[in-house]
């Protein structure tokens, strides 16, 4: 079975829509313009009037990303060698017990997608009703094993703790327990994933602090695309919060988190900026 399987050839049926994430975060059914134009959503409230339509794309987004984690978990179970530490033959060689870890991760992620689709269901949604954007299985590409790890665990599966909570508290506030424990459920499965991308970095980069470095810039460069616009910050009309205390669980420091959050300020000062300018050359 080859190694480094490509995106392009994931296994979709024809009820998938693929697209690049700039298309799904830009649908018009879940772009809220009451905020001036292109000023993103803004925080998902039920009093918001396109909350149902927001919720269930973010839902479905959610739905995608587990598949792709199930992928990319399953990958990381096979396309490096064993190996207790790396060697000049095999750069990429990773302990048994890694792939244990990715394993039971497989199992979560299969649980989050059965979960999700039955969630997506009970919102109202049909597979396929919103787009899929591989980019969490992009990551999970990266040929470098601590690399990938840091890029999908901690990067993109913090994200999913944010995520994660901020739709669980709006299942709270919306009055719907069933979306609420879902997510509730997921999200503990998560932290696990994330700490288990924490305590690998720091295992695998033990004695070997250039390769630490390379990992956590990588983690930054990923943090850094996923910001979109400030999509994901600290300020009342974020869409998504910066769940610090379940990040703390999953090994985050405050320098890393309060990094994150400064990250957000500018991707979001960025797009103010983009937006006044474009306002400004408009005939
Ligand atoms: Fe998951
Ligand atoms: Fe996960």
């Amino acid at each position: 079975m080859r190694k480094i399987f490509p995106p392009d050839d994931l296994a979709r049926d024809e009820r998938f829509h693929r697209v690049h994430l700039v298309e799904r975060m830009t649908d018009g059914r879940s772009a809220d313009n009451s905020r001036g134009p292109g000023r993103g959503p803004g925080r998902l409230t039920p009093a918001r009037a396109d909350a149902p339509d927001a919720a269930r794309a973010l839902m479905h987004g959610i739905f995608t990303g587990e598949i792709q984690a199930l992928e990319g978990a399953g990958r990381t179970c096979w396309d490096f060698p064993i190996g207790a530490k790396p060697t000049e033959e095999e750069p990429d060689a990773v302990p048994f017990e890694l792939k244990l870890d990715m394993a039971r991760q497989c199992w979560d992620e299969a649980r989050h997608c059965e979960i999700s689709v039955r969630l997506s269901e009970w919102m109202g949604t049909e597979i396929g009703e919103f787009s899929e954007s591989p980019f969490l299985y992009e990551a999970a590409c990266n040929t470098d094993p601590v690399l990938r790890l840091t890029g999908v665990n901690r990067a993109l599966e913090g994200l999913a703790i944010d995520v994660f909570n901020t739709m669980r508290e709006f299942g709270d506030a919306a009055g719907d327990p069933v979306l609420e424990f879902c997510e509730d459920w997921m999200l503990a499965d998560e932290v696990t994933h994330v700490k288990m991308g924490s305590d690998w970095l720091r295992r695998l980069t033990a004695t070997d602090p250039e390769r630490q470095a390379r990992a956590l810039e990588f983690q930054k460069v990923v943090d850094k695309l996923f910001s979109l616009g400030g999509f994901r910050g600290e300020d009342d009309d974020s869409p998504v919060r910066l769940a610090r205390r379940f990040r703390e669980l999953a090994g985050f420091d405050t320098d890393e988190m309060d990094e994150l959050a400064e990250i957000s300020r500018s991707a979001r000062d960025e797009a103010d900026r983009i937006r006044q300018e474009s306002a400004a050359e408009a005939p």
